[in-house]
């Protein structure tokens, strides 16, 4: 029996008014932990390149990189609803480029859905990935990839001149194809109005609680990430902390020759010492 969470499931959760968990993952470990529990969605996030590799942006991200992430997150999480974020110039260049490599996370990595930071320059994007076959996100509002042409973030749509647009490029997204839509930084009653309009999932990433779903970085979730955080970003552990203080008994426990203790060593069968001792004329 197929028990993976299907694009089925997350429209049937839109409609039933069941929100919808999503968390944004790079590794096969984490995914495994995620996968026990009830998490709907998960995200291979090109944020990787600044929480896994720490550049200072997402735009180093490349298609080699992603590729190999989100196959380990699939690996880990084989039962979840699994978005490929596209990096940055997988889909800008060009539209045949932008459908091979989306096809890349599906046929390389199992993916469900791929993720695409859209203006309306990148409509007809949307329109040809999706109809290639493929289910596509429209993620809208901050898009993280435009960080060289803007400089700064700050939230979206919250004039009703910038609503009245994002409304529309919501809908223009729908229409060209889009089978869900992230909405990033925007204002709380503009992303209702979004979901509400919308027949597609819309998920969240720091716009408010009207949206179908949510969704947070592994590392803000688990207090992992040290600096400043996004307003949204909520943790639910302090776990930079507990593995600061984990390396720093593990270091001193070297140092101390307290590891390893007989616990954590291996030994030789009974009698195999003197043995060997006669072997080398000890
Ligand atoms: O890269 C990422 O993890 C994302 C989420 C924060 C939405 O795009």
């Amino acid at each position: 029996m197929n028990n993976k969470i299907t694009i089925a499931d997350l429209i049937s959760a839109k409609n039933n008014n069941k929100k919808i968990a999503a968390v944004s993952c790079y590794d096969y470990t984490t995914a495994q932990i995620i996968s026990q529990t009830n998490v709907q969605m998960i995200l291979a996030g090109d944020s990787a390149a600044q929480l896994v590799l720490g550049f200072d942006s997402t735009l180093p991200a490349t298609m080699d990189f992603m590729v190999t992430i989100t196959a380990a997150v699939r690996r880990g999480a084989p039962n979840l609803f699994l978005v490929a974020d596209m990096p940055f110039l997988s889909y800008q260049v060009t539209i045949p480029d932008a459908i091979r490599n989306a096809g890349r996370f599906i046929t390389e990595a199992g993916v469900q859905m791929v993720k695409i930071e859209a203006t309306a320059a990148h409509l007809d994007v949307i329109k040809a990935v999706s109809d290639a076959g493929m289910a596509v996100m429209a993620h809208i509002g901050i898009r993280p990839q435009s960080i060289s042409k803007i400089g700064r973030f700050k939230a979206e749509a919250t004039t009703a001149e910038m609503a009245a647009q994002l409304i529309n490029l919501a809908d223009q997204m729908v229409e060209a194809g889009a089978a869900s839509v992230l909405l990033e930084g925007t204002a709380t009653e503009v992303a209702q109005i979004i979901t509400e309009r919308i027949e597609v999932p819309v998920i969240s990433c720091g716009s408010g609680p009207g949206c179908d779903g949510q969704v947070l970085i592994t590392p803000d979730i688990l207090g992992l990430s040290q600096g400043k955080k996004p307003k949204f970003a909520k943790s639910y552990d302090d776990l930079a902390d507990r593995t600061l203080k984990a390396f720093t008994t593990y270091s001193d426990e070297v140092h101390k020759s307290k590891y390893p203790d007989d616990k954590h060593a291996y030994y030789m069968k009974s009698g195999e010492i003197d043995k060997l001792k006669e072997i080398l004329n000890l």
